[in-house]
């Protein structure tokens, strides 16, 4: 016969365990333990560098703008930020120039090319497409405005700084190994020169670039960005303002339209948020008015996206009906689950 109280002790011991871990936080649990299975893909190997990050690296995050985390796998991992950086980079050109001058030098078109392609800045007179591919985005980085390349640079891990509340650092390994290999990204700024189209000397524009792909960040840094966004601009934590929140929907806008490449128009079909990529293996989203989202992993798909970073989030705004023209995009379902309690 079974002891009849010892069942009942461990039925109120499971209703305890779900209790105090939260849903959202089982939710997560649920996404990483099911695409940490997902082997697919490989590492960036173009900079050199980045070929020793261990492939099984995988972390999630999510931050509420009013500074909740819920973070899982190896979300406290550092990496580069790579492209993930190129939207910002561009909010802070656009705090230099405005929106009408920046347009003058960089389009806000998707290309449906690699992000690293040359062909449309040849055909198109040397105005890049957008800012999410490497043409856009090296263009972005000559237009920084300082007196010098230290002062310009110091702007940029500044406004970084803001947007992640700690400080940041360069790691030097990433950026000689992509200085002295990115051969493209010297022939697209050559080519940007031709047009006339460099805010600053080729060199420093390029050293600029390199640096800002290769800050460390790790998964709740790119959530925490994200969520910084969300929340009109301001840090969640430390209430610092990090950008000018007219230029916000601009940002929103590019990533959304040209942040996952020639993945863009069916990350949007299917995901519905305004996310950037990058070929360390992150991806930082943006639920507006509600939180960030970061994931890292480095096995990348063709495009430069991350697979399980892809999956994950996909799978989360499923279920959480994240899509921004999704019938119910109150995020109630979210929003509730960020208020319950847990670990
Ligand atoms: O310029 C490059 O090639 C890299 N520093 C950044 C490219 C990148 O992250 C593309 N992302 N998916």
């Amino acid at each position: 016969m079974p002891d009849k109280s010892s069942n009942n002790a461990m039925d109120s011991l499971v209703g305890d365990l779900k209790a105090v871990v939260s849903p959202l936080r089982a939710k997560l649990s649920e996404i990483h333990r099911k695409y940490a299975a997902v082997n697919d893909g490989a590492l960036a190997d173009y900079i050199p560098e980045l070929t020793k990050a261990n492939p099984d690296w995988f972390g999630i995050c999510l931050t509420t703008v009013d500074g909740r985390v819920f973070c899982i796998g190896d979300s406290g991992q550092t990496f580069t930020i790579q492209s993930v950086s190129k939207p910002f980079v561009y909010g802070l050109a656009l705090e230099d120039h405005g929106r009408e001058g920046m347009l003058k030098h960089i389009g806000v078109e998707p290309t449906g090319d690699a992000f690293n392609s040359l062909v449309k800045l040849e055909s198109f007179g040397g105005k890049p497409f957008n800012p999410m591919i490497n043409a856009g985005a090296i263009a972005a980085a000559s237009f920084i405005e300082g007196k010098d390349e230290p002062t310009r640079f110091n702007r940029v891990l500044e406004m970084f700084e803001r947007y992640v509340g700690r400080r940041v650092q360069v790691d030097m390994a990433v950026f000689t190994s992509e200085r002295s290999t990115g051969h493209r990204n010297r022939a697209i700024a050559h080519f940007l020169l031709n047009f006339n189209n460099l805010g600053h000397a080729l060199e420093e524009s390029l050293d600029l670039y390199f640096k800002q792909c290769s800050l460390l960040v790790c998964a709740q840094d790119l959530a925490m960005m994200g969520a910084t966004l969300a929340n009109g601009g301001v840090h969640p934590v430390t209430q610092q303002r990090a950008i000018d929140p007219q230029y916000i929907k601009d940002l929103l806008s590019v990533m959304s339209t040209c942040g996952m490449y020639d993945y863009s128009g069916e990350w949007y079909y299917r995901v519905g948020l305004a996310a950037k990529s990058g070929v360390g293996g992150g991806i930082c989203a943006v639920v507006p008015g509600v939180a960030g989202l970061g994931v890292f992993s480095p096995l990348l798909d063709p495009r430069g996206n991350s697979v399980r970073g892809i999956l994950a989030l996909e799978e989360l705004s499923k279920y959480y009906e994240l899509h921004v023209f999704g019938c119910h995009n109150n995020y109630e379902k979210l929003v509730n689950d960020c208020s319950r309690r847990g670990r």
